[in-house]
């Protein structure tokens, strides 16, 4: 099958956007590559240019190791499948799926049984005779990847293919798709905005933001050690508490984390110590996922935050309480969903609350791009994260800890927490991982 290779591919289009910013990206032969982002990053265009119905303004687009710029995009072997997939809708169903076999003069016979081998495999044999008007959005989508499939490209490009449909029928067609494409073994580039849909259906995810890609590796790779803040903030729900720390060294016994009321420390022998020691007297990111954090009896010895419940999430299957634990968060916009925004205390979040359910509703996100947290910008414009006042990307941080459903605690009541240091990650103040060590 056809391996892909982008080479400092960059996109600019006649208007001066910037759509793809030296995105360099391998997806090896059989692989299920995510090109994970928020809208507007750069991801169609991406696909667009593999596809070859987009020109790359410099770079090269490699296919099967051969330079694909000026090949003509129904000589690739793609197939593409998009969230507003057209059927006929006068054809039957069998028509749209064979209707690509005979474009391309494959006959009546070998065609029908090409159609009814795809239509099987996708659990729609039984409405071949029907109408695209006649079937539920979910056949639909089938039919859709039917119509791809059946070509036996060498490659798929799917670009958001699900995000039409409701939440039920995604994950039950997410573990659909990423089955039968391993099936057949065929290298697949599938865009999508939801973290959530990259990680459970990659083989890797590809991280881009503003047209820069941030991040490259296996859902447990780009989840467990991310290499930016902004990938850090996008993965995961909820979503990582990121806390501003100044770092004090004590030479040869431990380093602080002084994370403002409260401190953290990680003794000298802690390999990542020395690399944090680095940044003695500066300020760095310590993010924390919820998974890192478990309540304890307040008086708990060991790595322990203290803090007070601003406020609880029933989610059903598990509450999560909001810490103040007298520290400052860092807060990452441009992740392009209402999950992000600033929480105001008191009165004002119940409002917001109300504006972020009547987004949902509307399907609108509101507002003008906000993004003024300069995480690896495009075009090489590196700004701090930390000092930039003018902006709003700092607030009373809200530690998220997970509870079990309906626990026996409310707002204002303390709580304790202790924090496995192992599951720490660190962010200098550009944004970028301090690591030490590799994957
Ligand atoms: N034909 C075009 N002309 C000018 N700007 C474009 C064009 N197509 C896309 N863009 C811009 O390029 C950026 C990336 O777009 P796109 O690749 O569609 O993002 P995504 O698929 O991640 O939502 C956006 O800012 C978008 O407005
Ligand atoms: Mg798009």
């Amino acid at each position: 099958m056809t391996t892909v290779a982008l080479k400092d591919v960059t996109k600019v289009f006649p208007d001066g956007t910037v759509a793809v910013d030296n995105v360099s990206l391998d997806v090896n032969d059989g692989e299920f590559m995510v090109l994970l982002g928020p809208s507007g990053c750069g991801k169609s265009t991406v696909l667009r240019m593999v596809a070859g119905l987009e020109d790359p303004t410099t770079g090269a687009v490699m296919l099967d190791g051969e330079l694909a710029n000026d090949l003509p995009p129904r000589e690739r072997g793609i197939a593409m499948v998009f969230q507003d997939f057209a059927l006929y809708p006068h054809m039957s169903v069998g028509a749209n799926i064979a209707f690509p076999l005979r474009l391309s003069g494959v006959e009546e016979g070998p065609r029908g049984e090409r159609v009814a081998d795809v239509a099987s495999a996708l659990g729609i044999g039984d409405v071949l005779g029907r109408k695209p008007s006649q079937l539920s959005g979910g056949q639909r989508q089938r039919v859709a990847m039917g119509r791809a499939i059946v070509r036996r490209p060498g490659l798929f490009l799917m670009d958001e293919p699900l995000s039409n449909l409701d939440s039920g029928l995604r994950a039950e067609l997410r573990a659909e798709i990423s089955g039968l494409v391993r099936e057949l073994g065929v290298s697949t580039i599938y865009v999508t905005h939801d973290q959530a849909e990259a990680l459970t259906m990659a083989d890797r995810v590809a991280i881009m933001r503003k047209g820069v890609l941030q991040d490259v590796g296996t859902p447990t790779q780009v989840y467990g050690r991310p290499a930016t803040l902004y990938v850090a903030a996008f993965l995961g729900s909820p979503r990582m508490n990121l806390l501003e720390a100044t770092v004090y060294v004590h030479l040869d016994r431990y380093v602080t984390l002084n994370l403002g009321e409260q401190a953290l420390y990680l003794p000298w022998d802690d390999i990542r110590a020395r690399a944090v020691a680095h940044y003695h007297g500066e300020r760095i990111v310590v993010g924390m996922r919820a998974e890192a954090l478990t309540p304890v009896a307040p008086d708990s010895p060991g790595d322990v935050l203290q803090g007070r419940i601003r406020y609880l999430e029933h989610h059903g299957h598990e509450s999560l309480a909001f810490l103040d634990v007298g520290a400052t968060a860092i807060v990452v916009d441009d992740l392009g969903g209402p999950v992000t925004e600033e929480r105001p205390t008191g009165a004002g979040r119940g409002l917001r609350r109300l504006g972020q359910v009547m987004q949902r509703l509307t399907g609108r996100t509101g507002g003008p791009d906000q993004s003024s947290l300069d995480v690896r910008s495009p075009r090489g414009s590196r700004t701090s994260v930390l000092n930039d006042p003018g902006r709003h990307h700092r607030r009373p941080a809200e530690l998220a800890v997970r509870l079990a459903p309906y626990p026996a605690v409310t707002a204002g009541h303390p709580m304790a927490v202790s924090v496995r240091m192992d599951a720490l990650h660190f962010f200098d103040e550009r944004g970028d991982r301090i690591d030490v060590g590799w994957r």
